[in-house]
């Protein structure tokens, strides 16, 4: 599978578009640099620059959900949380040599689709969530 960007995916918060557009990318390039050929090290290598750039990615996300007293907050960091430990668990695979499924079918299983159904459902619902709390925001300050 390829991700592809559609800016119908846009959350309008510009901070997690940009890391939303970047993850796809990455996925992108990984799955494109393993049809390639690359070695298991270099695979490897690009996986944990992944993992940590999606763990980063999830603690701002994290924050706008807090600041704005989001009250899906649970549920998502529980979301976010899984797929932090399949991630693990798939990197913890690759290195012990257990490669029941090919790495490059587990990735585009357990990693791109998720992303691809987590920045189209359960992120868009924070999006429609933070526009409304922006727009109170600005209504509460021309009020007063
Ligand atoms: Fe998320």
């Amino acid at each position: 599978m390829t991700l592809i960007w559609d800016d119908a995916f846009l959350l309008h918060l510009p901070v997690i578009d940009a890391q939303h557009r970047q993850l796809f990318t990455t996925l992108s390039e990984l799955e494109e640099a393993m049809a390639a050929g690359i070695s298991a090290a270099e695979t490897e290598a690009l996986l944990v620059r992944l993992q940590h750039y999606a763990a980063r990615h999830f603690s701002i996300e994290e924050k706008y959900m807090a600041e704005s007293h989001y009250p899906g907050l649970k549920r998502h960091q529980q979301a976010h949380q899984e797929f932090a430990t399949t991630f693990a668990r798939m990197l913890a695979d690759c290195r012990a040599g257990n490669v029941a499924e090919p790495l490059a079918a587990r990735i585009e299983r357990q990693l791109s689709q998720w992303l691809k159904d987590h920045v189209t459902g359960l992120d868009q619902t924070f999006g429609v969530f933070y526009a409304h709390y922006l727009q109170e925001l600005k209504d509460a300050g021309n009020s007063s």
